[in-house]
């Protein structure tokens, strides 16, 4: 099977487990919880719970405890996106090729379904409870939420989405507070689902560490490219509108740093972490051939 259809094959599974997870739609609530799959079977790359299931099978994971992780992990990714997309943020209409959540339903359905898909993704990962076998287990599982709880939080994407927001249209943004936007509206989400892999799969405390760096920088060339593409793809391609972010008055890596440099920087932080990995499964006698690959491909990804 060549990497394509290796990688087709791993979407759909991941896919196919969080549909698992999602919660019927009935109730007086019912509008909501429709708003709430609406947004998270509407498509997308995966990506999150693709690294977490790659990173988990690197250090020897084998159970299906990844699964209700890797399920609340895309959950909160999909929240971000409802509300990143709100009109009080950036505003825009399309998402996936298909109309914003906001827009299908309205903004205060939107803000609840977000909401609701954040509370959702901790009662899912908390069904990992439920299969655990012995107290380290409980251990590892109480360290993944902890990770997730932080990583999407205040100190990881909410604080990164934050200073993004503060910083439209302000021309005095620095490249180390475009670093800081970056790295935690999106790499942020990019450790949690690597390390959380590492965690619940029993890596040790420098492997998680190295996981966490690895990622950090995929996570930073994700939003760098993200930046390029907002200028240089099209509509048709990425689902979602192009220029959002000259639209919002958004400093990006392409207006501090040019399309070149920028090209460049993705490039040269997805090569450090492909050798990270590399390393990684070395010493672990382990096969990250797809994983690696995976990452060489985002560097000149078009959607
Ligand atoms: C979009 O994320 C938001 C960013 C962090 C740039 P993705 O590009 O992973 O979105 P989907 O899930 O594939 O639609
Ligand atoms: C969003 O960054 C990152 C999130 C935490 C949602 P963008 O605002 O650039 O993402 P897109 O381009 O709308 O997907
Ligand atoms: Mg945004
Ligand atoms: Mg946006
Ligand atoms: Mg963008």
């Amino acid at each position: 099977m060549d990497f394509n259809e290796s990688l087709e094959l791993k979407r759909k599974d991941a896919e196919s487990i969080l549909n698992d997870y999602l919660p019927d739609t009935d109730g007086y609530q019912e509008r909501v919880l429709d708003a709430m799959n609406y947004s998270a079977t509407a498509g997308g790359k995966r990506l999150r719970p693709l690294l977490m299931k790659e990173c988990y099978k690197l250090f020897g994971g084998r159970d299906k405890v990844i699964e209700p992780f890797m399920a609340a992990i895309e959950m909160i990714h999909n929240y971000s996106l409802v509300h990143d997309d709100l009109p009080a943020m950036d505003n825009d209409e399309t998402r996936r090729g298909k109309p914003t959540t906001w827009k299908k339903y309205d903004e205060a359905i939107a803000i609840l379904a977000g909401d609701g898909l954040l509370n959702y993704a901790f009662e899912t990962a908390s069904k990992a409870f439920d299969m655990a076998k012995d107290i380290e287990d409980y251990r590892r599982i109480s360290e993944a939420l902890k990770i997730m709880g932080t990583k999407s939080g205040v100190y990881g994407m909410i604080g990164g989405q934050t200073a993004d927001i503060l910083a439209e249209d302000d021309d005095n943004v620095t490249k180390d507070l475009l670093l800081f936007i970056h790295k935690h509206k999106t790499a942020a989400l990019m450790e949690a689902s690597m390390m959380i892999g590492a965690v619940l799969a029993g890596a040790s405390g420098k492997d998680i560490l190295d996981m966490e760096k690895a990622a950090g920088n995929i996570g930073l060339a994700f939003q760098i490219q993200d930046d390029i593409l907002d200028v240089t793809g099209s509509e048709q391609e990425l689902g979602k509108p192009v220029n959002s972010d000259e639209r919002n008055g958004k400093k990006t890596y392409v207006t501090l740093h040019g399309i070149t440099e920028s090209e460049e920087e993705v490039k040269r932080l997805s090569e450090e972490a492909i050798d990270m990995i590399r390393d990684m499964a070395d010493e672990n006698r382990a096969d990250a051939s797809f994983l690696m690959t995976l990452v060489e491909t985002l560097i000149n990804r078009r959607k």
